[in-house]
């Protein structure tokens, strides 16, 4: 078989060794040629190709970002994409696809196996978002990564008597707010699941001021927004592919919290180091488990699905069922952080 493969939307750590699964089952044991498509869709629309051998995939797995490369670049949304994936896929004889991405990536998976290409994907993004997977590749790193990253603002934050806010990534979905938070002893989370009441956060923070401390951390998801009715008025900044302005709530946090309490304030915007360098253990073997999972499906015959984490296990879902649906942060996760404050 000729097997396509590529990696979708935003990198994230781990991408490395899915990839490295997939060329290393699929040429070893299946003895299919794989062959890896420059940039994501983008490369498909354009032909750009890089056949994969074991070779290519040799101490890939310590390494962050994805030696495919990547593209937010959707073919259903652009003109003649589509034919021009189609074109592609019929040029270099492409048998099944397997796609690696988060939901902008595996909604285009679902356009082309529309169109009637055979699509096994591979759930990956920071957010963790993806709906039908427990985990998806590169969350445990960027979590890891903002815990250290609360670790040692809590010392400065200590030193100075700040208030120190700390943005992450998470769109819709407050997936690192939520665990780094409570890994990272954060006082207070606020995650887009739960629109905020600044005149509560303000409450909180000058009662434990007065008690018992004389520094906080916040930590907010990007995509964290203010309740509606509430005394704060906010206008979140949106790129064109849905990606956040990053800094925007918490430099209008900064500028409330300092406004209402008189706390001296600062803000750190964790931005993309979240998504860089190394991926931790857990990653790499989640990218392997999926990497191996979709080849073998590829190989069986297996279409339209994804491989998920459910109960631990890895297992293929409809990919019906993924595209359009957001996998939110639980209460009992978001309470859990709340009563730890
Ligand atoms: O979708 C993953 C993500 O890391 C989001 O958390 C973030 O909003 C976005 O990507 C950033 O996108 P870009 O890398 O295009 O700036």
């Amino acid at each position: 078989m000729r097997v396509g493969l590529l990696t979708g939307g935003g990198d994230v750590p781990g991408l490395n060794a899915a990839i490295r699964a997939v060329v290393k089952r699929g040429v070893g044991e299946h003895g299919h040629h794989i062959v890896g498509f420059r940039n994501g869709w983008k490369g498909v629309a354009e032909g750009d190709i890089q056949p994969l051998t074991r070779a290519d995939i040799r101490n890939v797995l310590p390494i962050g970002g994805t030696l495919l490369g990547t593209a937010r670049f959707h073919p259903h949304a652009v003109e003649g994409g589509m034919d021009a994936v189609m074109s592609t896929i019929e040029n270099e004889h492409i048998d099944a696809l397997i796609c690696i991405g988060g939901d902008g990536t595996l909604h285009a998976a679902s356009k082309v196996a529309e169109a009637g290409v055979k699509v096994v994907a591979i759930p990956k993004t920071i957010d963790n978002d993806v709906w039908a997977t427990e985990s998806s590749i590169g969350f445990d790193t960027a979590v890891t990564i903002a815990t250290e990253a609360i670790d040692r603002i809590h010392t400065t934050a200590e030193s100075h008597n700040r208030v120190m806010i700390v943005e992450v990534m998470g769109r819709t979905a407050g997936w690192i707010a939520a665990t780094a938070g409570i890994a990272g002893g954060a006082e207070i989370v606020l995650a887009p699941e739960r629109p905020f009441d600044i005149d509560q956060v303000v409450r909180f923070l000058k009662h434990r001021h007065r008690a018992h401390a004389s520094f906080s951390i916040v930590v907010v998801a990007e995509g964290a927004t203010p309740a509606e009715g509430t005394s704060m008025d906010y206008e979140m900044q949106v790129g064109q592919f849905g990606q956040i302005v990053a800094g925007g709530i918490s430099d209008r946090l900064k500028h409330e919290i300092e406004q209402r309490t008189g706390f001296d304030t600062r803000v750190t915007v964790l931005g993309h180091i979240q998504r860089g360098g190394t991926p931790t253990a857990a990653d790499r073997i989640l990218g392997s488990r999926f990497g191996v999972a979709a080849i073998d499906a590829v190989t069986r015959g297996e279409d339209r699905v994804m491989t998920a984490v459910q109960d631990g296990e890895v297992v293929l879902v409809p990919l019906a069922e993924v595209a359009g649906r957001v996998k939110h942060v639980p209460d009992s996760l978001l309470d859990v952080a709340r009563a730890l404050a």
